[in-house]
């Protein structure tokens, strides 16, 4: 049935994944009576070929530096200032490189609907002040006091703009705000499951790319398919691990959906940090070079995910316990070589252990 106050829907971001979702969000909410055809999308000024990229994206519908080739819908409107954008949507998209999450937070603050709700498709984590980490949409919830929900899935964005299958999950606790979500983001290209479990979602979205650079690593080492897959193997089991210790309560079962399994696969065969870490190992630049040699103004997030989770890991003394994930962020930060990459991993406690404990103390 339709609603009497369609809602409004805001994009904050719009690099590669930020526009294929607008590309979702802006035919979604042109089909949809319970939302407002217009959505705004917050684009972070920049000239490109000598001409503003909100003037480009507005006349011609397409971003040219982050998504060329792909037409975003006409309702889609780019606005270079993020409380214009924002100030008036019952939806927040937040889907940023994390590391500019707590500036826009601090530009949003008290500038926003307090009945909004945030959708969070960030992967990466936040150092916490005092140490550890912070999930990004905690950081949201926290700072602009709204519900913060999240999206992650095996969704490499050029193929999700380019309307191929492909499945995704939503984290979300609110059983009003899930159907709502999902009605904005589901297509028939891009299935959305919908889970309560939304810490291990999120996490699960960012370890992944930690992994990824191992998977490049083995890449650049012309190493074969089966390390690669022990390597993943590994790395979930981290991952699970990581749950199991940080976020008690996380359900085995969310590994299995999309945000899990499936992303990591994807992520450790294509996507940039895959790339970028093949690239490191073969060329011998640095990490920071080949991003801005690579990746065209994209961000990586592995290597600063695997830096945040280490500076957590150290401070607790728990190490030895996650040794690929240690690994990988001493090999991009040059403490190690890659080359040292698989004796790193040799005698992983995975192999010290008959039964999986850990898999056994999170509930199904
Ligand atoms: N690309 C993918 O395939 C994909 C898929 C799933 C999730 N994600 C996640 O989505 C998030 C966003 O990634 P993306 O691929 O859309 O971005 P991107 O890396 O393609 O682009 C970088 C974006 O950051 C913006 N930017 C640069 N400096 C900024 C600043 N100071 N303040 C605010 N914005 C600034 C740029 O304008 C650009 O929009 C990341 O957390 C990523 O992990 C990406």
């Amino acid at each position: 049935m339709a609603c009497s106050n369609p809602k409004q829907v805001c994009i904050i971001g719009s690099g590669n994944w930020g526009s294929a979702i607008a590309r979702i969000v802006g035919s979604n909410a042109l089909r949809s009576k319970n939302f407002d055809e217009r959505v705004t999308m917050y684009v972070y000024e920049e000239m490109f070929n000598g001409k503003k990229l909100t003037e480009i994206i507005n006349e011609t519908h397409e971003n040219v530096k982050y998504l060329p080739g792909r037409k975003l819908p006409p309702n889609v409107v780019a606005v270079p200032d993020v409380v214009e954008a924002a100030k008036d949507a019952d939806v927040l998209i937040f889907v940023v490189p994390h590391q500019f999450i707590r500036t826009l937070c601090a530009t949003l603050l008290g500038k926003i609907k307090s009945t909004a709700i945030a959708l969070s498709l960030i992967k990466g984590f936040d150092r916490a002040e005092g140490g550890g980490i912070d999930l990004i949409s905690h950081i949201i919830t926290r700072h602009l006091k709204i519900p913060c929900s999240v999206l992650m899935g095996a969704n490499l964005a050029n193929e999700v703009a380019d309307e191929m299958f492909c499945e995704t999950t939503i984290g979300c606790k609110d059983a009003t705000a899930g159907p709502l979500l999902r009605e904005i983001i589901q297509t028939n290209y891009f299935r959305v499951v919908v889970v309560d479990d939304e810490d291990t979602v999120e996490v699960c979205g960012a370890l992944k790319n930690i992994v990824a650079c191992g998977a490049g690593f083995v890449d650049g080492l012309g190493l074969g398919d089966n390390t690669k897959a022990a390597v993943i193997r590994l790395g979930l089991m981290e991952m699970v691990k990581f749950v199991d210790v940080f976020y008690p309560g996380g359900k085995l079962a969310t590994f299995f959906e999309s945000c899990g399994v499936a992303d990591l696969i994807t992520t450790c065969y294509g996507g940039r940090n895959r790339k970028v870490s093949e690239a490191f190992v073969r060329t011998g630049k640095s990490i920071k070079e080949l991003e801005d040699e690579m990746l065209n103004g994209q961000k990586l997030q592995g290597p600063y995910t695997a830096e945040e989770v280490s500076y957590m890991l150290k401070i607790k003394g728990m190490e030895e316990q996650f040794p690929l994930f240690t690994a990988i962020h001493k090999i991009c930060t040059g403490q190690l070589t890659p080359k040292d990459f698989i004796d790193c991993i040799r005698n992983h406690p995975e192999h010290m252990v008959k039964t999986c404990g850990v898999c056994l103390s999170l509930p199904q």
